[in-house]
């Protein structure tokens, strides 16, 4: 084992909280040092967590020759000045889901990745759950054949954060669609092959969060500063023929209590459904039909620690 990699990260609020223990279990990287715009956020952060190089401006952990790492975990808009600017010091860099709001934002830090030959990650947890991991693997093995038409969905019922960096638009970018539409969307396309998409068409909408009395079972009423879209839906046409139909949603009358969020892949050899990954295939000589379901091996760490690891 070489030198441990050491991080700093960047906005210590609900996510980075679902980071620390990676970090604490990492063999190749240490956390050390955390940066907030609140210096009270910060500084009781720092002592539940044991952190003693503590900054509210985070141009101090840039010019840190000792961090090799940013870990950023601010409100969504903040994601690619701070991600650019971590890469142009010459970090590596891991950032919470989206990535960033637009694609503009996007392409600027790939562009500045590319310059500084580093690493940006972006923080899709979806990914390292036991099983994403056990369907990629069949998929990978050919088990739907080609993929030509997907279905994702993450729908709540009254489920969403009413802080602001989710429910306004100048901290959050945009509402449930890239906040969790993103979760649903990546592993879809990760399912699929990353095919490269030719045509979308979608909506987004607010139509429940502006009702008189409106609510979220998590912390109660929305507040008025609420401008960001609660309800989107899209169709993509892929270059390879393949299609996908996106359904996201915070707030829908829907018959469920939690999350309801689902991916079905269709391809020429077979279906398959995450979560529960089933596996759909037909003999056509014997007319026999057949389903499997994958048996996950549960020894993974929680998705959000997995991926620092
Ligand atoms: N992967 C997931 O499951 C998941 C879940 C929730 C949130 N997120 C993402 O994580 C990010 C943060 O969400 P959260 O729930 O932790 O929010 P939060 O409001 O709990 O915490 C954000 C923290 O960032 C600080 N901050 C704001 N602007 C900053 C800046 N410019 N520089 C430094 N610090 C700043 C705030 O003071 C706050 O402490 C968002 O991008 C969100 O989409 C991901």
């Amino acid at each position: 084992m070489g030198k441990k990699l050491k991080v700093g990260i960047i906005g210590v609020g609900g996510i980075a909280g679902t980071h620390i223990p990676g970090w604490q279990a990492s063999e190749d990287a240490e956390l050390v040092a955390g940066s907030d715009i609140s210096a009270k956020v910060l500084a009781e952060w720092g002592a539940k967590n044991g952190v003693k190089r503590l900054v509210t401006d985070s141009a101090e952990l840039f010019s840190d020759r000792d961090i090799d790492i940013i870990d950023i975990c601010t409100p969504s808009m903040y994601h690619a000045p701070l991600a650019i600017a971590a890469l142009r010091a010459g970090k590596h860099v891991i950032c919470e889901k989206p990535l960033a709001p637009t694609p503009k934002d996007i392409r600027d830090m790939i562009a500045a990745r590319d310059a500084s030959g580093k690493q940006l990650m972006t923080a899709q947890h979806f990914r390292f759950s036991g099983t994403s991991r056990a369907l990629k693997t069949e998929i990978d093995g050919g088990v739907l054949g080609d993929v030509y038409h997907a279905r994702g969905w993450m729908l709540r019922r009254a489920g969403l954060l009413t802080r602001p960096g989710f429910i306004m638009k100048k901290h959050a970018g945009g509402g449930a669609c890239i906040d969790i539409g993103v979760h649903i969307l990546d592993l879809t396309l990760l399912m699929m092959g990353n095919p490269k998409p030719v045509a979308v068409s979608g909506v987004a909408r607010t139509e429940l969060a502006k009702i008189p009395g409106a609510f979220t079972r998590w912390s109660g009423p929305i507040p008025k500063e609420f401008d960001v879209e609660e309800f989107a839906a899209g169709f993509v046409r892929f270059e390879n023929g393949a299609t996908l139909m996106l359904e996201v949603s915070w707030l829908l009358h829907h018959d469920v209590e939690g999350d309801d969020t689902q991916m079905w892949l269709y391809g020429n050899g077979g279906g398959s459904h995450w979560p529960s990954c089933q596996i759909f295939r037909s003999n056509y000589k014997t007319r026999q039909q057949y389903n499997t379901t994958l048996k996950i091996k549960n020894d993974l760490r929680e998705p959000h620690a997995q991926e620092c690891v």
